[in-house]
Order: structure tokens, then sequence, then C-alpha cells
């Protein structure tokens, strides 16, 4: 039924067409290509949904469009750079710690209250994915450009290429393990993408229609984290296994950091589409 409905407004949409092909996407089951060539990116109503969104009034009247332009014309290209360090915030943020500084600073948000913060954290809510989907895609076809200006930039930057090689958890993974050492593999019948040295940063967000749903990249560093780099418990065993971070963590926007640096040079084509 959700799917239906995703399909249905992809298709009211205007049927945009989806004409960049990244690797991911041409290693696409039939069906989702199929899907492609008739217009019909699922992804797409998340950036209806993210302009919808953008110009709605928040709770003291203003709206992202007061600030960032109608149809986020002073936000064009600004992803393509992220994450970046912001004077106001005084850190390094990503699309999705962006966003909840502006709604919590700028438009009468409250971060302490617990509703709102649940809501703008979950994947099908109304905030974060959806804007975050919506100003992405304000930088389809530029290149991605991080710089490392700021001392806090470089310094994220290097604890994210460790934290990328470092060993830990029950198994004694590390993301470069799976995603560095044995990328072009198969585990659990998935292929294990490069995603630093093949630049994927580039489809992402990304709607994945295995689990019907749109990601940003904290959903992806964060999901991986949880699901492959740490969980091992039988019943022999105590607990040994490292928590989800945190979101909006500087552990997961260095991650984040490292690979979009990798990514330098390639063009923006959000929303991917992955299996
Ligand atoms: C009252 C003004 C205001 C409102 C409303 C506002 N922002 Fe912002 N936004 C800012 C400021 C200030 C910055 C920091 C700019 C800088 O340092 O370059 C910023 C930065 C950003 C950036 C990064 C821009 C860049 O060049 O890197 C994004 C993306 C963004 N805002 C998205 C949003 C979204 C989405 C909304 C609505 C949910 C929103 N903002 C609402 C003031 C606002
Ligand atoms: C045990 C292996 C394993 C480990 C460890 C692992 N991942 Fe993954 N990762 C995967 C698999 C498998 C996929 C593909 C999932 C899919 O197709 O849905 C994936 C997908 C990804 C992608 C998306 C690639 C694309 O197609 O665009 C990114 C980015 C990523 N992982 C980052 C990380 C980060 C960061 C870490 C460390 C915190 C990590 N992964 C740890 C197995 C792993």
């Amino acid at each position: 039924m959700k799917k239906r409905a995703f399909f249905v407004s992809a298709v009211l949409a205007g049927g945009a067409v989806f004409t960049a092909v990244s690797l991911a996407q041409q290693q696409l089951p039939t069906h989702l290509k199929e899907l492609l060539e008739l217009g019909m990116h699922p992804g797409h109503a998340f950036i209806d949904e993210g302009r919808e969104m953008f110009h709605k009034p928040g709770p003291n009247g203003k709206s992202c469009a007061t600030c960032h332009g109608q149809d986020g014309k002073k936000l064009e290209g600004a992803y393509a750079k992220m994450p970046r360090y912001y004077k106001d915030i005084d850190r390094v943020a990503d699309i999705d710690t962006r966003i909840l500084a502006c709604m919590t600073k700028y438009m009468g948000y409250n971060a302490k209250d617990k509703k709102f913060k649940k809501k703008f954290n979950k994947w099908s809510g109304p905030y974060r994915v959806p804007l975050a989907t919506y100003v992405a895609s304000l930088s389809n076809g530029m290149k991605i450009n991080v710089q490392l200006d700021d001392p806090q930039e470089k310094k994220l930057y290097e604890y994210g290429k460790k934290l990328w090689y470092m060993r830990v958890g029950a198994r004694d993974f590390s993301c470069g393990i799976c995603h560095t050492v044995l990328a072009g593999k198969r585990i659990r019948l998935q292929g294990l993408p490069d995603p630093v040295k093949n630049k994927l940063y580039t489809h992402w967000p990304a709607y994945r229609f295995g689990s019907d749903r749109m990601w940003t990249m904290e959903d992806r560093v964060r999901s991986c984290w949880k699901a492959y780099l740490l969980y091992v418990k039988q019943w022999h065993q105590k607990k040994d296994w490292v928590k989800k971070p945190p979101p909006y963590s500087d552990w997961v926007i260095a991650l984040e950091l490292y690979m979009k640096k990798a990514a330098n040079g390639a063009t923006v084509e959000v929303p991917g589409l992955l299996r």
C-alpha cells in the first residue's frame, strides 16, 4: 500500500525522468531499472514533500524559505560542500544536523520537546529525511567539493579516517574491512560496495527499495555501524557490542566527512535508488 502511494505521487510529480546512471544503478535488478525507465523513481516523492515542508512556516512564523530563498535559491550547491564548519553553531555539521539546528535555532521548534525530536529523527517522519533529500537535490548536477579549511574540519576528517579503519566490537571488524579490503566480494549475498574509491556519496540520500525507505547518510552509517561492526551475542557470551552511535554525533559526521571528501569531483545525483 505504502509503496503504491509513493509510485502514484512520483508519477503525479510530473514523471521527472531519471537520467543519471551510476554504478550502483547499473547493477540494479531489472524491475527497478524498468521503474527508472518509466520515470518512476519512488524517491522523487520525498523531494516534493521536502519542497512543501521547506515553504511551510514553523512555530515562530518563519519558514526555511524566509532565510534561504524561494525554492531554496540560496542553497543551490550547498549540499555539495557539506559536511562543513558553521560559525553560528560552532561545529561541523552534515545535512541532518544542519537542518535540526536551523529548525530549533531559527524556527521556534523546541529541541527539548521529546515528541518533536522523535518526529524529527524518524525515517518516515515529516522533517529530516524529506528536507535533506530536497536540499540535497538542489545540488544535483554539481560537483562534490568538500574542503578542509577550518581546523575543526581537518580534525574531524582525520578522526573519520581513523574510525574507518578502527577495528572494534566482538567481530573485530572495521568499516574498512568490508568496504576497502573486501570490497567487491559478497556477504550474505550482498555485494560489498566501496563508497570511498567509487565515490558513492554522489547518490545519497538514497531510496532503498528493499526497506521501502529513503535513507540519508546518517541512517546508512549508523545502520552499518550497528548491523555489521559489532553485534555478536550468543548464549555463552556476555554482550560485546558497541551501540549505534547517537545521531548527529561527531562519530557519524567524521565518517561522512571522510567519505564525502573522497568523492570530491564526482557529480551529485540524488536521490539514488538502491535495491
Ligand atoms: C532565520 C533564518 C534561518 C531559517 C528560518 C533557516 N535557516 Fe538554515 N541557515 C541559517 C544560517 C544563519 C545558516 C548558517 C549559514 C552559514 O554559516 O553559512 C544556515 C545554514 C543552512 C544550511 C547550510 C548552508 C550552506 O551554505 O552550507 C542548510 C542546508 C540549511 N540552513 C537548511 C535549512 C532548512 C532546511 C531550513 C528549514 C527547515 C532552514 N535552514 C531554516 C539560517 C536559517
Ligand atoms: C560486515 C561488513 C560491513 C561493515 C563492517 C560495514 N558495512 Fe557498510 N555496507 C555493508 C553492506 C553489505 C552494504 C550494502 C547494503 C545494501 O546493499 O543494502 C553496505 C553499505 C554501505 C554504504 C552504502 C554504499 C552505497 O551503495 O552507496 C555505506 C556508505 C557504508 N556501508 C558505510 C559503512 C561505514 C561508515 C561503516 C563503518 C561504521 C560500515 N559501512 C561498516 C557491509 C558492511
